[in-house]
């Protein structure tokens, strides 16, 4: 052994029981568990069997029954509204104990399903940890998907009541989410029994009676709710993501593996003590918002940033440096989508200079690949440790990591560093043998995984044993390529997959595909994600029209763009489509879309040896350089 990581990786993967079973001392229990580890139902693991914990009471009560009652646990920073406002852990135990008592006046109670479509606004936050105080199981929807979409997570998870607020600012829009919702539960088939809604003076809904409750007016007359036991291995929410298909897939978190987990990570992969101020800089709607705006953080007693805005045009590319300056910042977690975009409006990073961001200890990127142009700039603009982590919504948290409050370990640009402990990662090829270091393959990780990990997909055991444990027997499959080098330093290079990653969004390019094919005119499509400098990847679509079809191609073109914002959402960011006469497959049918993707981003190709007809691949280019893109050529 020659560091803590060492040590603490050896451990993880050779003593998990004991590995873990000393983590969970990190948090409260009503009960202690019988087994550190439950394999009887393999390969679905269970962590900290018979125990019995509350979520809530770990994240909020315990910091004020224990000194930190005055401290700030969230500080909320809106420059779309020009608010900044701080909630102390006894103001949020409030808060939560009341909301937990307007969700159980209304008949929530322990496993019912809540779902919350939120703006990034701390009763949010009080909204999910409710829900965990009384064994509700939340499920927060992204603000930027349609209704379709939070439709399609309404009859999966049935919820007895959906938490809303009228609207979501963004840089220059005001966004009325009442009629979203309303829509929403009209194309469900689900029907929630109310709906709470906070009312935001930028924009006040017309609530619909007697199915809407006031969340103001409900929260003046609330009794405050105590924290219910749940078993640890009970479920605390559910996170719908994307799938290869338009059925997202709704990842299953539990309680107690989860809150042992997020503990551990704040001190030893983030490195992070008590009363510090974090700031995730993502949103609740996504897993980095789970983890490390809500849970994480709390559980651990920081104080935790809300911040309603972007890196740019809230109101410039200073917004980060105030915010860290303002609040004190000890540590900043954000995609690498954020820092090209901020990299993109001050090159120099001249407005680094106007604050004081000595708080700052270390930066963490995550949610796509961080390239090294803008990891480099990172290090040479902020001075501080730049970590590139890898993770999912299925994990929860960092699959790979330089593990700071373990041991900092030099980077290697491109690469997150090492599997974090808990993580048995090897790299197989299709004959499912180990790779040589530096080759590519699929990245697996050995069962069990760590506690933290999704136990399940929501009532599809089925769907998640398919799509995770078949494949690779005995391990995890990520869907992510890549390979580990001879210094055992991870790679993580592209999806095996349809998903695309879009400003850090993941995306499913077969659901895009859907919406384009429900269109009267399309006979076939393709989407693709082609490389793009701001935001990672941009989805670019192809589409065939069917025979006798005589309307202008751009007519159809802006109804398809349309048609995916409206079915999906403007998250999805489809605003490049084409159409081509054939779509280039092989002999059996098989679309070529990695070769598409190829010829999109101006990169050499081999001709592939089934290719039905090479013609197409011309044609392809030309339909793609008339808008901007397809220089790529045969190698
Ligand atoms: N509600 C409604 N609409 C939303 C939304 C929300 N919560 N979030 C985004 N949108 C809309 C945007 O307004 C935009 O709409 P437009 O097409 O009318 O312009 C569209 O969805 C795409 O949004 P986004 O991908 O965020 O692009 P952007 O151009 O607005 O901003 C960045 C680009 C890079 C500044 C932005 O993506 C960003 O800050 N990313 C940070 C990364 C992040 O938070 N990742 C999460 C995982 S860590
Ligand atoms: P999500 O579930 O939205 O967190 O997206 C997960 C996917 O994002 C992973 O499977 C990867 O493809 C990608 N991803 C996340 N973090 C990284 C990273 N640090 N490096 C490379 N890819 C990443």
């Amino acid at each position: 052994m020659t560091n803590a990581y060492d040590a603490a990786y050896h451990r993880s993967i050779h003593d998990p029981e004991g590995f873990w079973g000393e983590a969970a001392l990190g948090i409260d229990w009503v009960r202690r568990w019988d087994k550190v580890l439950d394999d009887s139902k393999k390969p679905f693991y269970r962590w900290f069997a018979g125990g019995v914990v509350n979520t809530c009471y770990n994240a909020v009560d315990r910091h004020v029954e224990r000194g930190r009652a005055a401290q700030a646990a969230i500080i909320y920073d809106s420059p779309v509204t020009g608010q900044t406002r701080t909630i102390t852990y006894a103001e949020l135990k409030d808060q939560t104990a009341r909301f937990a008592g307007v969700l159980a006046g209304l008949g929530v109670g322990k496993g019912d399903r809540v779902i919350l479509y939120m703006p990034m606004i701390p009763e949010a936050v009080v909204a999910m940890l409710a829900c965990a105080r009384i064994g509700a199981v939340h499920s927060v929807v992204f603000g930027g998907f349609a209704p379709n979409e939070l439709a399609t997570r309404i009859n999966d998870a049935a919820p007895k009541v959906i938490v809303s607020a009228s609207c979501g600012i963004e840089v220059n829009r005001v966004i009325a989410y009442k009629p979203l919702l309303d829509e929403a539960i009209r194309l469900a088939a689900h029907k929630p029994d109310h709906c709470v809604l906070l009312q935001r003076p930028r924009s006040v809904a017309e609530l619909t009676q007697p199915r809407d409750v006031d969340w103001a007016v409900a929260m003046e007359t609330a009794v405050p709710h105590d924290c219910v036991p749940v078993a640890a291995t009970d479920p605390l929410y559910i996170l719908y993501t994307s799938g290869t298909t338009g059925q997202p897939k709704g990842v299953v978190r539990d309680n107690g593996g989860h809150m042992v987990a997020l503990r551990w990570t704040m001190e030893y992969v983030y490195g992070v003590k008590p009363g510090e101020v974090y700031w995730a800089a993502s949103d609740v709607g996504w897993v980095v918002g789970h983890s490390y705006i809500v849970y994480g953080p709390l559980l651990n007693g920081n104080t935790t940033v809300i911040f309603e805005g972007k890196p740019v045009g809230t109101p410039d590319a200073g917004a980060f440096w105030r915010v860290i300056a303002q609040h004190k910042v000890a540590v900043l977690f954000t995609a690498p989508t954020a820092f090209r975009a901020i990299k993109r409006e001050d090159p120099e990073g001249l407005k680094i200079k106007d604050h004081d961001l000595s708080s700052l200890r270390a930066l963490f990127l995550a949610g796509e690949r961080s390239d090294p142009d803008t990891v480099n700039w990172a290090v040479t603009k902020l001075g501080v440790p730049v970590v590139d982590h890898w993770w999912q919504t299925e994990t929860g948290w960092a699959i790979a990591a330089n593990c700071l409050g373990l041991h900092e370990f030099p980077i290697k640009p491109g690469s997150p560093t090492k599997p974090a402990p808990g993580w048995g990662l090897e790299v197989l090829d299709e004959r499912r043998e180990p790779c040589p270091a530096g080759k590519v393959g699929s990245l697996v990780a050995r069962l069990p995984l760590p506690p933290g990990t999704l136990t399940t997909l929501w009532q599809a055991d089925q769907r998640c044993f398919d799509a995770y444990f078949s494949e690779f027997p005995g391990c995890y499959k990520t869907a992510d390529a890549g390979y580990i080098d001879e210094d055992g330093y991870v790679y993580v290079m592209a999806r095996t997959d349809d998903i695309i990653n879009v400003a850090g969004h993941r995306l499913s390019t077969g659901a895009m595909e859907e919406v384009l094919a429900s269109h009267p005119d399309v006979a076939e499509c393709a989407v693709i994600g082609a490389a793009d400098s701001l935001k990672g990847q941009v989805p670019l679509g192809f589409i065939c029209l069917k025979a006798g079809v005589i309307r202008p191609d751009s007519e159809i073109l802006a109804e398809v763009v349309a048609l995916v914002r409206q079915k999906i959402g403007p998250v999805a960011a489809f605003k490049s489509c084409t159409v081509v006469k054939r779509l280039p497959k092989t002999r059996s049918g098989k679309i070529l879309r990695g070769t598409m993707q190829k010829i999109a981003d101006n990169e050499s190709y081999r001709m592939p040896a089934t290719i039905d007809d090479p013609g197409i691949l011309e044609e392809i280019s030309g339909s793609l350089q008339d808008i901007g893109y397809g220089k790529g050529r045969p190698a």
